[in-house]
């Protein structure tokens, strides 16, 4: 029996899931700009390029809980074996302290810091955001279920406008949690922008942990993002699908080719879409056609790797001062817990 159920089972009476959840839509959006302009700008743009928002579609957050779960793809794995080590230090040095979590996705990891709290004797209240209204419901009433003490306020919306909307809490402090390395997915301008938005919604005194992805040989990183079983091609592939349902288009997903590689310059996974031979698609909806040069390719996602010193420098400048930083034996992932200071 896990902790989390050890707890439910423990407990004979409890308030009801409704009364603990409160779940606030922030906008209406959807999981990219309506419009389509980014992917006009970026299929006008020479060298192409799409946005990586564009791979979660209902298919694409499926492949994504696939990629997490191959042999090649460490990042999920390791990561979590940090946090099962380092949870309870974690509880020790922010104390009584809110959890909300940018991304949340399907909030697993984050049972392992609620189970920590809980241990503590600490309330447990946790803010979970994501622009997927659907997951985030289903995912904030099993934690409900499984924590019985437990209080959710779920922001359904992006980063950007959830980071704006905080409020200050109940609780001696507040946690934002950006875990699963979602950070490298950032080029350096947005990662900056992005810890200026992290430092402008704390207070003094609270905190910030960071999950992001180390350097590591070249041919580790490659097989993580080219995996023998084809999953992230078919995860990247199926960004064209999207484009096509979406934006009333023609891509034909058996002209094109997944091409992952680690580029050692720029410390960075590069993933692309590469045209197989000379074409012309069209989305209609946009009014924009496009052509495609044989081996001509769209770039389709970054993916950071950082080195452990290099980010807490960056961290303490944006004034989110590093309270401890955990990694693997390995070295090849890092959690920091910083501190507005
Ligand atoms: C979501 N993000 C942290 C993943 C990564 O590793 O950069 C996305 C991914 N792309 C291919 N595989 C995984």
């Amino acid at each position: 029996m896990t902790f989390s159920k050890a707890i439910s089972a423990s407990v004979g009476y409890s308030k009801s899931v409704e009364s603990r959840l409160k779940i606030q839509h922030l906008q209406q959006l959807t999981i990219a700009s309506p419009d389509g302009s980014d992917v006009v700008k970026g299929l006008t743009h020479n060298p192409k390029y799409l946005s990586p928002r564009y791979f979660y579609d209902d298919r694409g957050s499926e492949l994504f809980e696939e990629i997490c779960e191959l042999p090649e793809y460490y990042v999920t794995r390791t990561e979590t074996s940090i946090l099962q080590n380092c949870a309870e230090e974690i509880a020790d040095i922010t104390g009584e302290s809110e959890l909300i979590e940018l991304g949340s996705g399907s909030s697993t990891k984050t049972r392992i810091l609620l189970d920590a709290y809980h241990k503590k004797g600490y309330p447990l209240r946790y803010l979970p955001i994501d622009v997927s209204a659907g997951i985030l419901e289903a995912s904030a009433r099993q934690l409900l279920v499984d924590y019985p003490s437990l209080q959710v306020h779920a922001l359904a919306g992006t980063y950007e406008q959830a980071l704006e909307q905080l409020q200050p809490s109940e609780l001696p402090s507040r946690t934002i949690g950006f875990i699963g390395s979602t950070l490298g997915n950032l080029n350096p301008q947005e990662c900056d922008n992005f810890l200026s938005q992290i430092t402008a919604a704390l207070q003094l005194g609270e905190y910030f942990l960071l999950g992001v992805d180390l350097r590591k040989p070249k041919h580790i990183l490659e097989a993580a993002y080219d995996d023998s079983a084809g999953v992230t091609a078919a995860f990247n592939l199926n960004m064209l699908n999207h484009l096509n349902r979406r934006f009333d288009g023609n891509f034909d997903l058996s002209k094109f080719e997944h091409w992952a590689f680690y580029n050692e310059t720029k410390y960075q996974i590069e993933m692309h879409l590469r045209s197989l031979e000379s074409q012309s698609i069209e989305l209609r909806s946009l009014n924009l056609k496009v052509n495609f040069d044989p081996g001509e390719t769209i770039n389709t996602e970054i993916s950071r790797k950082f080195d452990i010193n290099g980010i807490q420098e960056l961290l303490t400048k944006k004034g989110l001062v590093p309270q401890k930083a955990w990694t693997d034996d390995n070295k090849w992932f890092g959690l920091i817990l910083s501190k507005l200071s």
